[in-house]
């Protein structure tokens, strides 16, 4: 497909239709929120942060702060109106710390001035008194220390310790995998604009203005109704603008409302890596039983994940990590303990994939194992252990997998790669190279689409059509690059058989949507789709209504076809352009607004039993990855990778491809180059692009071929019959790091290897 061709006249869904923004974004031309102009008497903010990882706060002397040029306030916790609460799912989190701090890199103050330069400069000349506390940097200090936030979160089925004791084989092993930096390149950003009445408009940058808004709404002490957060586009959200956007918009909303002038808060990038939560890292270990064959009879396993100084999202992607834990596979007795440890970090966050990830590799080690255990190949294990056949479709919280498509997935991916002749070519390759090896992974994919919380999968949309026919419209769905908007005008442009250009596409505003979810979970298109679709399909009633009595015809006989309408039995006796209609319509009083509404139906989750059937459906893929490594300096390339992510009926292939393609290199990232290192004050190190290797152009894979599965049979009645494909690509790139451990190790060996597989671990693994 070529995407520079010229748009084609068909412009509904299942279309390439270009990204709305495409051209903006590589002009320059797309407004982000730094290029809105702002006000000429904007102030600019900046954070105070705690140097220290845990201690007492005694004092905070701002005197020769606030005597330096420029500045105009120094807040605290002391000036919040309202509540100094910022916990988007339990509450206990502060904007600003008071007598306590937990992390270094903890906002304390935030310093208002004339220019960016002089609020960071007087952020310096803070001082903060404070006694050092002994803090908990690690998830094993955690453990010793057992520093949770919150009861063990326990998944079972079945009676997973008898079967391990009596499993013919049983492998234990540990491994630790690491967090990973969201590194948006449009970094944390805000800009509050003070109105009547307390009123605070704030443009952020944000996947959940709604949480904006109730989040400044309760710091001003304000009803909801008098803050409106709106959202254009994020240059990058990756689930790090789920929540952290949310404190980060109400602290220019505190310093619009104390100094009565429109406030700019953007964090410098070395300040947005300290302060804003991470993808969680975890430490994890298990114990599998098998039988001769391989096939997969128990598993016992612990996750802990390092959920940083307080909860934020963490128990909730603990929820994902349960129930992704046994990937694509069916395990008849499963016993999992899900730790969320409390350590004096930052708290960590979503991060595309949500928990998923972590999870998906335990299984993925394990087949290694089994593999080598049986001298056989991981193929095989997987063949054996895939979801399918009587009594082997139901997940182990309990939801049935009523069309497992991983198998499909990896037997048409093996075959598009050539894999049995690339496997002995490597063999054969290793066998005479001893410095550089090569090795060739592996991973299918079951993930599955809807938040675990069922009240959160529901979304609304609202259009109107102005007289001369063209369409403005507004969903609670935002735009990070994913391509959304233009996803959402397809559908509506579908309903109406009109041009995607007529459709314009309304900045996400909580005063035109309310009460929205985040744009998370990869189910935007799946939410907003179907509300923007009821909204669209209620003005076309109406419309229908109008073009039925004009031509003197049954409804049944008005179709919409190209721009046009048609009536007669035939469906084509008499016409009028879409636009004629539309002005009929206004001129006999029809309304030609409409919101709509959407809930995904037949959710149920029960959190404490961790029981239910909380996705709407499982989508699916696989994964082949080819790598070279240097056994000496531990550096890797990937030679190439076959990926097949099943995106149901595309709404758009184009778009889904480019997500499948950025989302695996963002995973091949978070698994090989991109690593947090805290020193022992609980310092983050690596808090800028020159310590913080995020992949570059030479580290996507030399040859990339990537597919979306043909003709994939989805029963769920989704938007149009197409699946999320936001995340689940980047569990993809598991197949980096086993494709990494079979270049280091002799044929029928397993080697462990820690994620990220930075070049240090690399080596150090070849030399032992
Ligand atoms: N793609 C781009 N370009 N930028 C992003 O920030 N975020 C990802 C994914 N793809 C992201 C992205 C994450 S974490 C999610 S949950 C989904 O997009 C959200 O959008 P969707 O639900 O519309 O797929
Ligand atoms: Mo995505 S991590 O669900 O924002």
């Amino acid at each position: 497909m070529n995407i520079l061709s010229p748009t084609p006249f068909r412009s509904g869904v299942h279309t390439s239709q270009r990204h709305d923004s495409a051209e903006k974004h590589v002009s320059g031309a797309a407004l982000y929120l730094d290029d809105i102009p702002s006000p000429p008497d904007t102030l600019h903010a900046a954070l105070v942060l705690s140097p220290v990882a845990h201690g007492t706060l005694t004092a905070i002397d701002s005197s020769t702060a606030a005597a330096m040029p420029g500045v105009r306030a120094i807040l605290t916790a002391a000036d919040i109106p309202g509540k100094n609460e910022i916990g988007p799912i339990l509450k206990g989190e502060k904007l600003f710390a008071t007598d306590l701090v937990e992390h270094v890199g903890q906002p304390v103050a935030l310093v208002i001035a004339d220019t960016m330069d002089q609020a960071r400069a007087a952020a310096h000349a803070v001082t903060l008194a404070i006694t050092p506390l002994p803090a908990i940097l690690t998830i094993e200090q955690a453990l010793a220390a057992n520093s949770l936030l919150c009861p063990p979160m326990i998944l079972t089925s079945g009676d997973a310790d008898a079967a391990l004791a009596a499993a013919p084989h049983r492998i234990s092993a540990q491994f630790s995998i690491g967090g990973q930096e969201h590194f948006y390149l449009e970094g944390q950003i805000a800009l509050a604009l003070p109105g009547e009445d307390g009123e605070i408009t704030v443009h952020t940058s944000s996947q959940n203005p709604t949480e904006v808004q109730q989040i400044t709404a309760e710091l001003l002490g304000l009803e909801f109704n008098r803050v409106t957060a709106i959202t254009r586009r994020m240059g990058g959200g990756f689930g790090g603008k789920e929540s952290n956007a949310s404190w980060v918009a109400a602290a220019a909303a505190l310093a619009a409302a104390h100094t009565g002038h429109p406030v700019k808060f953007r964090l410098p990038r070395e300040v947005d890596m300290v302060a804003t939560g991470k993808r969680h890292g975890y430490l994890i270990d298990y114990t599998i039983g098998f039988d001769d064959d391989g096939r997969v009879l128990a598993l016992r396993a612990r996750t802990a994940a390092n959920g940083g100084h307080s909860m934020e999202h963490t128990s909730a992607v603990m929820t994902r990590t349960l129930c992704h834990i046994e990937n694509a596979y069916f395990i008849p007795h499963v016993h999992v303990t899900g730790l969320c440890c409390k350590t004096n970090t930052v708290s960590n966050t979503a991060f595309r994939g949500y928990g998923g990830p972590q999870a998906v590799v335990v299984m993925e080690d394990a087949v290694l194992r089994i593999a080598a255990h049986r001298a056989t190949t991981p193929e095989a294990i997987r063949t054996l252990n895939f979801y399918g056949g009587k009594g082997r479709e139901t997940t182990p919280y309990g939801q049935n997998v009523p069309q497992p498509l991983a198998a499909e997935c990896m037997n048409q991916l093996m075959a598009k790669s050539d894999f049995a002749r690339r496997r002995e070519e490597i063999t054969a390759f290793n066998a005479t190279s001893p410095v550089i090896k090569r090795g060739i992974g592996c991973v299918p994919l079951k993930f599955g689409i809807s938040f675990n919380k069922p009240h959160l999968n529901q979304a609304g949309a609202l259009i109107h059509i102005y007289s001369d026919g063209s369409i403005r419209l507004s969903h609670g769905g935002t735009e990070m690059g994913q391509g959304l908007f233009t996803k959402i005008a397809q559908v509506v442009a579908e309903v109406f058989q009109v041009d995607i250009s007529k459709i314009r596409l309304s900045a996400t505003s909580t005063a035109e949507v309310p009460n929205t979810s985040p744009t998370a979970a990869s189910s935007g298109s799946d939410l907003n789709g179907w509300a923007a679709h009821a909204a669209a399909t209620t003005l076309r009633t109406r419309l229908v209504a109008v073009a039925a009595q004009h031509f003197g015809v049954p409804e049944d006989d008005i179709t919409f076809r190209d721009n046009q309408i048609f009536a007669g039995p035939d469906g084509s006796n008499q016409s009028m352009t879409f636009n004629e209609l539309v002005k009929l319509a206004y001129l006999t009083r029809v309304s030609l607004s409409a919101t709509g509404f959407y809930k995904t139906p037949d959710l149920t989750w029960d959190q404490a039993s961790l029981k239910g059937s909380p996705f709407f459906y499982f989508t699916y893929g696989a994964a082949i990855a080819e790598v070279a490594i240097d056994t000496l300096t531990g550096e890797t390339r990937i030679l190439r990778a076959d990926l097949m992510q099943d995106a149901g009926k595309s709404l758009n292939p184009t778009l889904d491809i480019g997500q499948v393609e950025g989302a695996f290199v963002q995973g091949a990232g978070w698994l090989t180059c991109e690593e947090l290192w805290w020193d022992k004050e609980g310092r983050l190190r690596t808090a800028g692009p020159s310590t913080y290797k995020i992949p570059g152009s030479r580290d996507a894979p030399t040859i990339f071929n990537v597919h979306l599965l043909e003709d994939s049979p989805n029963t769920a009645n989704t938007i149009f019959r197409s699946k999320g494909v936001g995340e689940p690509p980047l569990l993809l790139a598991v197949c980096v790091w086993t494709a990494i451990r079979d270049a280091l190790a002799k044929p029928g060996q397993v080697v462990s290897l820690d994620a990220p597989a930075t070049p240090e671990r690399i080596a150090m693994a070849a030399a032992t």
